[in-house]
């Protein structure tokens, strides 16, 4: 229990209690930062956060996870090379007090079971964590959209990672028992239902992300080339977002081999992105895991943000009955497989998989079958 912990490291009762989930992204990858569509889902493991006000301006954070301390002034927040983790609650409060919401001194913990640098954004989570605390700590009221985009900026400007929007939106906004259908662009939503039928089940490869983030640049930048080479074919594009599979064919010889890869994963996965949230809504589930499969395979072959291990988990899962659809999920190169899996079969399968990946790699998979929680801004 968080209060629990926080009465272990600073003495007394917590005035304050909040929490952010994890996500898992069902369909939609590598679109966010092309102001594209994502359907993830805020999952039920989460961070918490249990805290005091305290005279002054400040603020004592103690990571349950690192047993260790961050202090900061909230007049002069740095980065704290030493202590990374911190820099994500750095983040969040010095963007609320710099947009006008002043913050009280504190002392907080915070830790969870969201596992670490597996793809399913604890970053995100304690982000958004953050957000949600200070926002009740200091009685503000924000609108949750403007929480998940100053929870980003955090990640992008001060701990300097170039993440698109997903991952803060769905840990601030996700529903119990739904996907979240994003438009990136101009952030219109909506929550899609996932019916009891179905289990969603994540397989953790156990392989840390090593090459997540500089790939990920790469690709970041590798779309915006594909832009502006299609532009200069007559293409009047902002983003990959404008681009359908028709525009890609005619102007595919203005791209380099492998511009025209990355770019084609794109168009297709958004196209892929719409038709799966209607088939879920149609109550299509067998449609749903088809295009989740054909993700993997684009994810694969055209932007190869894939791995060996992460390639084994989805054959694995394929083939068992019961699974309507696998995939990796998140930014790819380790990290987790999200699959779509029969009720009836969930049992079966987890343990099918946790076999054979055993034996093919001599390490064990973890395997979370995970409910669709809410955001932490939930209504
Ligand atoms: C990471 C980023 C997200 C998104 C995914 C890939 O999780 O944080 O913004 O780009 O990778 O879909």
């Amino acid at each position: 229990m968080i209060e629990q912990k926080f009465e272990e490291v600073f003495g007394g009762k917590p005035h304050f209690v909040a929490r952010a989930p994890g996500r898992v992204n069902l369909i939609g990858e590598h679109t966010d930062y092309n102001d594209g569509f994502v359907l993830p889902v805020a999952i039920d493991r989460f961070v918490w956060f249990a805290g005091c006000r305290r005279e002054g301006r400040t603020v004592r954070a103690y990571a349950l996870d690192f047993h260790a301390q961050s202090e900061f002034s909230l007049d002069q927040t740095l980065r704290d090379e030493e202590h990374a983790w911190s820099n994500y609650l750095r983040g969040v409060s010095k963007f609320l007090e710099s947009d006008g919401h002043p913050l009280p001194g504190a002392d907080l913990v915070f830790g969870g079971d969201v596992p670490r640098e597996a793809g399913l954004s604890s970053s995100a989570a304690v982000e958004v964590g953050a957000a949600a605390f200070w926002q009740g700590l200091a009685g503000l009221r924000l609108d949750p959209v403007y929480l998940a985009k100053l929870a980003r900026r955090a990640e992008n400007e001060f701990v300097g990672v170039p993440c698109g929007i997903m991952d803060q939106f769905v840990s601030a906004l996700g529903r119990q028992d739904h996907a979240l259908f994003l438009d990136c662009r101009d952030l219109s939503h909506r929550h899609v239902p996932l019916p009891d039928e179905v289990k969603i089940v994540v397989c953790n490869s156990g392989v840390k992300r090593a090459l997540a983030q500089s790939e990920y640049e790469v690709r970041l930048k590798q779309c915006r080339q594909a832009v502006a080479q299609l532009g200069t074919a007559g293409l009047a594009v902002k983003s990959l977002r404008d681009v359908d599979e028709e525009d890609l064919e005619m102007a595919a010889s203005t791209l380099t081999e492998v511009l025209l890869k990355r770019a084609r994963h794109v168009v297709t996965e958004n196209r892929r992105v719409s038709g799966a949230a209607q088939a879920l809504e149609e109550g299509d589930l067998e449609r749903v895991g088809e295009l989740m499969n054909q993700s993997h395979e684009s994810l694969r072959d055209d932007y190869e943000v894939s791995s060996l291990e992460l390639d084994a988990l989805v054959e694995i899962a394929q083939r068992q009955p019961g699974t309507l659809g696998a995939r990796m999920t998140g930014a790819g190169f380790g990290g987790c497989t999200v699959n779509l899996v029969r009720e009836s079969a969930a049992d079966s399968f987890a343990e099918v998989v946790r076999r054979d990946y055993q034996q093919a790699f001599g390490r064990p998979a973890e395997i979370y079958l995970c409910r669709a929680s809410n955001g932490a801004f939930a209504e």
